[in-house]
């Protein structure tokens, strides 16, 4: 068993499977953008669906929203991203090579020579990463809007219509999944940062002076979730922001990180944000947005908020990692001897369940679709005919499809087929009656081993 895995063998098995293609491929790929293949989407949604679960409907006072991509761009001044949302950039004068410049060595900073081709690099700039665009039909500059670099200050300004929309009382939070939009200058590593994402948020809007505890428990409770998906805890580790780090606005932050192949990197932040951004936009928009506490005497306050922020698409990468393993398998020396697995929790694959006859021959087949049909209704389920059994178990294995019924002769005489356990690549005969029942229990006490 080899528990480490390299990027080169995740990026060959997403476009391999169909979970990732490069955007735009046939004219040569648009660099930072990917797209989600027929098992990449799958995967995507389930995970999304698993965080919104999570977050919305194991807690009373968490509540969804959908904002719009674009917005009024006075939300980004008033948020600080059009002064501050910048990175600091150099170039090459020779090689034209763009750097970050806090990504590159300090002695070529202060000798100002390029890391690449030791041409001269020119004074560091503040390269601002959100994308603009032009509304309406006059490309005058009066229409300039922006694409939004995180889905929270939808949120914010959102907070006095789900208030009063949908009654709420501080302590409450509002969740979002969408795509974000920053435009990148290294956008290596795949999928891990790329200039169109998508972020799972979740702002927790809470009185001041009780922020730091509904802090902590938000730090615990990011932590339990990555826990309940099954990710091995061991790749997981807490980085609490500096002082040179934390944003201008944060009491407090810390970041998830997973040891992806490059090493540990951010997944997921918990930010104490206080009440900096419904202060700005209340200044701003010139709107009272503070919150009246009926319940203690019509105190009125604007809320701290904490946050919780974790990239969707950088979930789903570290989901593959997490999953993949090259495992030797038999020692006949036959081409068996090796099977990449995907080891997904079973809520997570792009399949559950893949039917497949041993043969296509002597109503074999037919039987094998009539048991499908019954299992499309309460799985996604995918269908084999063709090739050996071991090939077709060893496709399924590498999309990570947890479970797969074989229909052999025997089916024919007493009504059973054969459950095989991806994981274990144990195989038992189940009654076909008793199927369904038999793979959700399976589903139930899922442990990776
Ligand atoms: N609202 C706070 C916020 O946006 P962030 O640390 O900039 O904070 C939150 O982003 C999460 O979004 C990150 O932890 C990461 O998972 C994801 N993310 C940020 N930039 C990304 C990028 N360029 N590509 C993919 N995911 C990204």
């Amino acid at each position: 068993m080899s528990d480490t895995v390299t990027m080169d063998q995740i990026v060959s098995l997403c476009k391999r499977r169909g979970f990732v293609f490069q955007s735009s491929e046939i004219y040569g790929g648009q660099a930072g953008a990917w797209d989600y293949g027929p098992n990449g989407i799958e995967l995507k949604n389930r995970i999304a669906q698993f965080w919104w679960k999570e977050m919305t409907q194991l807690h009373d006072n968490i509540v969804g929203l959908d904002a719009a991509i674009l917005m009024h761009p006075r939300v980004w001044e008033a948020s600080g991203h059009v002064e501050n949302f910048t990175d600091p950039l150099v170039d090459c004068k020779k090689c034209k090579t763009r750097f970050r410049a806090d990504q590159i060595p300090e002695e070529n900073l202060k000798t100002k020579t390029c890391p690449e081709c030791g041409g001269e690099l020119t004074d560091v700039r503040k390269f601002n990463l959100m994308f603009k665009t032009n509304i309406g039909p006059v490309e005058d500059g009066s229409g300039l809007i922006y694409l939004r670099p995180e889905t929270a200050q939808g949120i914010y300004v959102n907070f006095k219509n789900v208030l009063q929309s949908n009654r709420m009382k501080v302590p409450f939070g509002i969740a979002q999944i969408g795509k974000a939009f920053r435009n990148e200058i290294v956008t290596k590593n795949f999928i891990f940062r790329s200039c169109e994402f998508e972020q799972m948020e979740m702002q927790f809007f809470v009185k001041p002076g009780t922020d730091e505890e509904w802090f902590d428990y938000w730090r615990e409770q990011r932590w339990n979730y990555y826990r309940k998906m099954g990710i091995r805890m061991d790749k997981l580790r807490w980085h609490r922001h500096g002082p040179e780090e934390l944003a201008f606005y944060a009491k407090d932050a810390y970041d998830i990180e997973y040891e992806f192949p490059m090493g540990f990197k951010e997944l997921e932040g918990v930010h104490n944000r206080t009440n900096y951004d419904l202060t700005r936009h209340q200044q701003f928009s010139g709107k009272d947005l503070q919150y009246i506490d009926q319940d203690n005497g019509n105190e009125r306050y604007l809320p701290y908020v904490i946050e919780t922020s974790a990239g969707l698409t950088r979930e789903l990468l570290m989901v593959l990692c997490d999953a993949y393993e090259e495992q030797k398998v038999a020692d006949k020396g036959n081409e068996d001897d090796y099977r990449t697995v995907l080891h997904f929790n079973p809520i997570f694959a792009p399949v559950t369940v893949a039917v497949l006859p041993l043969m296509k021959k002597d109503g074999l087949a037919e039987l094998a679709q009539d048991i499908r049909s019954e299992l499309k209704e309460d799985f996604v389920t995918d269908y084999d005919q063709s090739g050996a059994i071991g090939r077709r178990y060893r496709r399924q294995d590498e999309i990570g499809t947890p479970y797969c019924v074989t229909i052999d002769y025997q089916s024919k005489e007493d009504h059973t087929v054969t459950l095989r356990d991806r994981d274990s690549m144990d195989q038992i005969r189940v009654p076909r009656d008793k199927l369904s029942l038999a793979i959700r229990e399976k589903m139930k006490s899922y442990k990776r081993v």
